[in-house]
């Protein structure tokens, strides 16, 4: 197989001290911010609508489209946050990103604010991750320090102020109004819109929110031009990603490729499967869209190949499960990591993420009850579509999905516990001996 990976924001993340300034630099780092700083803002913003870039963080919205929806014409101050919460289970491509190679995200937020005209800006960090916390703050002061950020940039005559947020340390605080309702320093939780932050974000006024990999992808757009990213990828998903693969692959880890890679081309750059796995099911964009198995192999990872099959691409976090692993155990973890982080404001999400662990709980010690799997897909019915955020639609994805395909599994929940068909001792995860 040609290598079909394509280094781009990963491509220095294994040099020394890749997270220094001095490493940055030597690599060409700031080269793109004196570009970007030479041209009109709304030239910015053109070159990233042709790119067709679209928002790393889970939509797939066009980012230069979003960058243009900010009415210039509004006297009040304009901000950019970026989305750095990353909570979604199995994404982990935002963290490393921030540790290995941070001024990638500073680069990219300052031409990001630039094109949009904001004076400040924001990045809104899980706070759990305290190291990276730290790693971008350290950043910021080297950026401040070189005058990259700060008044007058560069002699530009454009300045921006940014500041490293610590997040709330809930999953909801990534739904990008929590965040903002976070920011202002109040309990995250989803706003009704209209008004879209676009017109009415932090502070109520126009505010673009964007994934930290769709920021730090665009230093490399305008260092190589809207045409090289456009020619990557295929002919409606552009440009590169970053892909988390995680499970029962031989080696998880980051691989960044262009989109419309398959899965079997990623597994096989992962080294494949672990020894004497099987491919059984599979996320294609974390624990929110819903699953496939081995028959989508060969499906390209692009936005419309994947929507077409019936899932979503998200965050392109590929959860890979072999066939040691309970599909029902496996959505009632999900299915309690919703109801936990269901924020309550809306009833169809805070009481069916209860009442659906309640069921799942019962299966999977193989107690279910006659009509349960009726009842989830019941359950489901009136949380997708009838929730407030995406965050309840979500919840509902890996129970609906796992049901299509594997009913004989939940059947079986209703007289045998998942533990015995699937006993975690048999698991090439923890192939040694565990107590069940
Ligand atoms: C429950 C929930 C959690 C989310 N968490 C994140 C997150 O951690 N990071 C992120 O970028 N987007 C997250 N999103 C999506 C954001 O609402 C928003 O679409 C995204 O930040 C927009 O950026 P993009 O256009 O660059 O993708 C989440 C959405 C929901 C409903
Ligand atoms: S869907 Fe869940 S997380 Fe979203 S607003 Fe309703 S209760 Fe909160």
């Amino acid at each position: 197989m040609t290598d079909p990976l394509t280094p781009v924001l990963s491509a220095d993340w294994g040099n020394d001290r890749a997270w220094t300034l001095a490493a940055y630099r030597e690599t060409g780092g700031y080269d793109a911010l004196e570009k970007a700083l030479a041209m009109k803002p709304e030239d910015v913003v053109e070159m990233v609508k042709e790119s067709g870039l679209r928002g790393r963080g889970g939509a797939g919205f066009p980012t230069g489209m979003k960058w243009g929806f900010i009415p210039q014409d509004n006297p009040k101050p304009k901000y950019l946050v970026v989305n750095a919460d990353e909570s979604e289970p199995g994404t982990c491509k935002d963290i490393p990103l921030m540790m290995a190679t941070p001024h990638t995200l500073i680069e990219g937020v300052i031409i990001a604010a630039h094109a949009i005209n904001a004076q400040h800006a924001f990045i809104y960090v899980r706070g759990e991750v305290l190291h990276v916390i730290r790693r971008l703050q350290a950043a910021c002061r080297e950026a401040y320090a070189a005058g990259y950020l700060g008044e007058n940039i560069l002699s530009s005559g454009v300045s921006i102020d940014l500041v490293i947020h610590a997040g709330a340390g809930a999953y909801i605080c990534g739904e990008e109004t929590a965040l903002l309702d976070s920011l202002e320093g109040r309990r995250g939780q989803p706003r009704l819109r209209p008004p879209f932050p676009a017109v009415a974000g932090l502070y109520a006024s126009p505010t673009v929110i964007n994934n930290v990999e769709s920021i730090a992808s665009v230093p490399a757009i305008v260092r190589e031009g809207e045409e090289w990213f456009a020619g990557l990828g295929t002919e409606k998903s552009n440009g590169f990603v970053l892909y988390s693969l995680s499970g029962h692959v031989k080696t998880p880890g980051q691989y960044e490729a262009p989109l419309g890679i398959t899965l079997r081309e990623l597994i096989d750059l992962g080294g494949g499967m672990r020894e004497g796995s099987e491919l059984k099911f599979w996320t294609p964009g974390g624990s929110s869209t819903p699953l496939l198995t081995a028959e989508h192999l060969d499906m390209p990872l692009d936005y419309e190949s994947v929507g077409a099959a019936g899932s979503m691409l998200g965050t392109r976090a590929l959860q890979i499960f072999d066939q040691t692993t309970s599909v029902v155990r496996c959505v009632l973890r999900w299915t309690e990591f919703y109801r936990h982080e269901s924020c309550g404001k809306c009833t169809p999400c805070r009481e069916g993420t209860y009442w659906l662990v309640q069921i799942l709980d019962r299966l999977n010690r193989g107690e279910g009850q006659e009509r349960d799997i009726d009842l989830l897909v019941d359950l489901c019915d009136n949380i997708l579509g009838r929730s407030f955020c995406a965050l309840g639609d979500g919840a509902t994805s890996p129970i609906t999905s796992a049901i299509e395909y594997f009913r004989e599994e939940f059947e079986a929940g209703m007289h045998t516990p998942s533990a015995e068909l699937f006993s975690p001792a048999t698991s090439t995860l923890f192939p040694q001996e565990v107590s069940v």
